[in-house]
């Protein structure tokens, strides 16, 4: 496939580690020119204008601040048998499809910048196959059948850094008593790490199985659990204050 990205950032970057090596021709425009330089040093990646990753390639992958993309992407060569991918948030397809003309074929999606080591969770709206195409075999495709729904992918995306700072929050607690910050981390980590290592991501209700095995009455992890029922009804509140920014519905 002849892949292009338009914006090489942060994103673009872990994207194209993702998929060199595997046969395609990559082009990535030339903005940023750090990273883009970098990224040419793989055998199958080359810069090129805008304007060319857009006309030489079958799948546009949109990489720009949705701030820019407004003013660059009407200015560019789309084809009507072209795949267009934008990760671009706060763009909903009703905003990006009319600066792609006469492309039509346009997928969203939230990569993560691990997309690079495989099991990346990746909702798509609306699912033409594009994004399986490219990332499916290592990754995880969730189609999503509404806009709304894939923007609520976009605020259920921000627990993870919520996740990490409990992480890191108890990782501080456990060295305050040790005096041992790096084992401190390690033990913290790993602990949480181990529980998702067995996972299939599969919806079975693993989650939930895993609590379950953590629910011993009386048990520290069941007593931690209940003391902190609080956080879970701020973060809820957390969650549905996205819904103005995404459009989404009153709770
Ligand atoms: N980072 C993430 O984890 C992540 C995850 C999912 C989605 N996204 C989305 O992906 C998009 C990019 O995010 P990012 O984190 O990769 O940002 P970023 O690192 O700032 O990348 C944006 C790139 O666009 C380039 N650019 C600016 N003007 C341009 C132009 N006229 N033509 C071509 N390229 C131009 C910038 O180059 P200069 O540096 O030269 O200005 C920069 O390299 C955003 O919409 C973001 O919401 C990001």
């Amino acid at each position: 496939m002849h892949i292009g990205f338009i914006g090489t950032g942060e994103i673009a970057a872990c994207m194209v580690r993702a998929l060199t090596g595997r046969g395609h021709t990559i082009r990535v425009s030339e903005r940023n020119a750090r990273v883009a330089t970098e990224l040419a040093q793989l055998p199958d990646v080359s810069v090129a204008s805008n304007e060319e990753v857009t006309a030489l390639s079958s799948t546009v992958v949109l990489c720009l601040m949705a701030d820019v993309a407004e003013d660059v992407l009407p200015t560019l060569p789309f084809r009507a048998d072209q795949q267009v991918i934008s990760v671009m948030a706060d763009m909903p397809l009703a905003r990006v499809a009319p600066l792609c003309a006469p492309a039509t074929n346009i997928s969203l999606t939230i990569p993560l910048p691990f997309i690079d080591q495989g099991g990346c969770p990746l909702p798509v709206y609306p699912d033409s196959g594009s994004v399986a195409a490219l990332f499916g075999g290592e990754n995880i495709i969730v189609p999503c059948t509404t806009q709304d729904g894939f923007n609520a992918h976009m605020a259920a995306c921000a627990l993870s850094s919520a996740v990490l700072a409990e992480i890191q929050h108890t990782a501080d607690w456990l060295a305050g008593l040790t005096g041992n910050a790096a084992g401190a981390e390690a033990y913290v980590a790993a602990l949480i790490a181990g529980y998702f290592r067995g996972m299939r991501f599969d919806g079975s209700g693993e989650v939930q199985s895993a609590l379950d095995s953590l629910s011993t009455e009386g048990g520290f992890n069941a007593t931690l659990r209940d003391h902190m029922a609080p956080a879970r009804t701020e973060l809820t509140r957390g969650l549905d204050a996205f819904r103005p920014r995404l459009g989404l519905p009153d709770a």
